[in-house]
């Protein structure tokens, strides 16, 4: 009987087994989009969820298989699909869109969520935690959820004091925009990012932070231990890295 490769004695490679490209090859898979497809029209809440439902169609219906592209969602949606994780945590929850794909495709993990509810974020309400956690129930999530309201350079560190032990397999940074907001969170999140974990980051060609995507490049050069990857060729980018062993 074969052993398998976690059984050998010797171990010749590191023990994360899941390489960017992979997670990137399953993100942009036809079968994946086929399944976000089934509930996204569910995430449809505000105009501009409309407009990426109706684009995610369009695309399908032109390019069908042969699509290639990248946004928080598919990348979200693979990577939760693929961990199964015990636990995701995510800055930046807005009306739901992102924390409701990952409950779609893990139904009864633990969820901590941040947000400080900026009204009219982007030109639209921003109704906060009961409005999500409604959404969370009619995307028939299981778990349990934690919605930490407040500034996430505040609450975060903070929960992190209260919890110092926790560590998540997911974790999705889309909140605070600002160059210095956005580094801050990265920086707070990651010494809690699981081994084998992934951490995703949202907007990195978003013409209105154009600074975003240098905060993600240097980040990777300041963490060695995550493996990156970025996809910034049309709407507004996404970046994904997983955590390797040290
Ligand atoms: C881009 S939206 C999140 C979108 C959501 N992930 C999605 O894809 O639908 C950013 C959210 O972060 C929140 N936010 C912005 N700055 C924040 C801060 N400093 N602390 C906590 N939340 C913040 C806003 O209230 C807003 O709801």
């Amino acid at each position: 009987m074969l052993q398998s490769v976690f059984e050998q004695e010797k171990k010749y490679y590191k023990p994360v087994i899941l390489n960017p490209n992979t997670l990137a090859e399953i993100a942009m898979a036809p079968e994946t989009w086929q399944e976000i497809l089934l509930f996204h029209h569910e995430l449809v809440n505000d105009d501009y969820t409309g407009y990426l439902d109706a684009y995610y169609r369009e695309c399908v219906r032109r390019f069908g298989r042969h699509w290639r592209y990248m946004d928080i969602v598919n990348v979200l949606y693979a990577a939760v699909k693929t961990l199964k994780p015990r636990n995701y945590l995510e800055i930046g929850v807005r009306r739901g869109r992102t924390v409701c794909t990952a409950a779609r495709a893990c139904p009864d993990m633990e969820i901590v969520a941040f947000d400080m509810w900026i009204q009219d974020y982007a030109g639209m309400e921003n109704p906060g935690p009961d409005f999500v956690r409604h959404e969370l129930t009619k995307h028939r999530f299981q778990g349990e959820v934690t919605f930490i309201d407040g500034d996430s350079s505040v609450t975060v560190p903070e929960f992190f004091k209260n919890h110092p032990e926790k560590t998540y397999d997911i974790i999705t940074v889309d909140g605070d925009h600002s160059e210095e907001g956005a580094l801050r969170d990265l920086d707070n999140v990651i010494p809690y990012l699981s081994e084998g974990g992934i951490l995703i980051f949202d907007d990195i060609a978003h013409p209105g932070h154009p600074y975003l995507n240098r905060v993600w490049v240097d980040l990777l050069l300041r963490y060695p231990f995550l493996s990156g990857f970025e996809f910034r060729e049309i709407g507004y980018g996404v970046g994904f890295a997983i955590r390797n062993s040290i």
